[in-house]
């Protein structure tokens, strides 16, 4: 009790802040689950290791109060570990992460629809959801894909309701897309035609790649029947943003502790290496044994 009789205003300033934390279901003074989240957890799945600001998405369950609407790590950095698989989301969409660069904050993701296929359809654009921490890095480029375009009969033949194939482009040839009367593209924008060509096209997606794998020449056989595969397997990267070192998050991460969001992507609390949570950083109150003293009081105040 020696901190209470030298520092009776502040310690009535903490108690009145853990009280008003309790009250509105912070999870200051929580204990979790070390083994799963915090400091000292990383995990390898897929080849590649795991740790702060990813997590698994089934660690969500370290801190029981808030299962299923916490996460300890940055938004949208949830990793999903199915069977040899790192799989991360965006949107509704999979990706499997091959890379993780902690220094350079870039991850390399690879479309699930297109691992293992030598002749790959693409089938919906890259949607990185808002919450999330992640962006399109700057190594990225792109390629657009034209999926099963019809085209009209050449000019003379009366009024055709669809324009022509413009003569530059070559439809992809390897796979399904060697059968039917329909054509798909996949061009680097600078090859994109001019004009209305694309109107009989079913879908139109922008596909991501390194930007070292754009073809040289879209129109060549290579390319066409299946070389196009090779940079949509080697996928993109995307990047993520520190914290920055001002806010509640920065303070948790300078203080050597994780942060955890919740749902819609606030700041819920810090992972403290002593395993308890706290919403102010680690240090502070951590190492002071009034938070055991104050701790049955917030589980009186939670139980009123
Ligand atoms: C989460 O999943 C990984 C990989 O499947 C597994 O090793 C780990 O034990 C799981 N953790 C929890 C808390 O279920
Ligand atoms: C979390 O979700 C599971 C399964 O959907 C449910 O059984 C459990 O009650 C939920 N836990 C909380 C704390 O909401
Ligand atoms: C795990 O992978 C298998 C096979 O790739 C797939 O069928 C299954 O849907 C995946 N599970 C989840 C939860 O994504
Ligand atoms: C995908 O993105 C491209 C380019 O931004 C856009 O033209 C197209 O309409 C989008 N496709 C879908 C299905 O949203």
């Amino acid at each position: 009790m020696s901190l209470l009789c030298h520092h009776p205003g502040r310690v009535v300033l903490r108690l009145l802040l853990l009280l008003f934390a309790a009250c509105r279901g912070d999870p200051t003074g929580d204990t979790y689950d070390t083994s799963v989240c915090g400091p000292r957890v990383s995990a390898t799945c897929g080849g590649v290791i795991f740790r702060y600001p990813f997590y698994l998405t089934n660690a969500t369950k370290a801190l029981p109060e808030y299962a299923n609407s916490s996460f300890c790590g940055y938004p949208g950095l949830g990793i999903l570990c199915n069977g040899s698989k790192a799989v991360l989301w965006l949107g509704n969409d999979d990706y499997v992460v091959s890379r993780i660069d902690y220094t350079g904050t870039t991850v390399s993701l690879t479309d699930a629809d297109v691992v293992g296929s030598s002749c790959p359809i693409v089938s919906h654009n890259v949607t990185i959801p808002q919450r999330s921490s992640l962006r399109l890095a700057n190594t990225v480029g792109n390629l657009l894909f034209f999926f099963s375009c019809a085209f009209g009969p050449p000019p003379g033949d009366g009024a055709a309701p669809k324009p022509p194939r413009p003569p530059s482009i070559k439809p992809l040839t390897c796979g399904s897309f060697d059968q039917g009367p329909r054509s798909s593209f996949l061009l680097p924008p600078v090859d994109v035609p001019s004009g209305e060509w694309s109107r009989g096209c079913e879908a139109i997606f922008s596909v991501p790649v390194l930007g070292d794998s754009l073809p040289v020449n879209a129109k060549d056989s290579a390319w066409t029947n299946g070389g196009y595969a090779e940079p949509l397997r080697k996928g993109f990267q995307v990047s993520w943003e520190r914290s920055s070192g001002s806010g509640r998050c920065g303070r948790c991460e300078q203080t050597s502790g994780n942060c955890g969001f919740n749902q819609d992507g606030q700041f819920l609390g810090c992972f403290c290496a002593n395993g308890l949570m706290d919403s102010d950083g680690c240090s502070k109150i951590s190492d002071s044994t009034l938070r055991l003293a104050s701790k049955p009081l917030i589980i009186l105040i939670k139980s009123l």
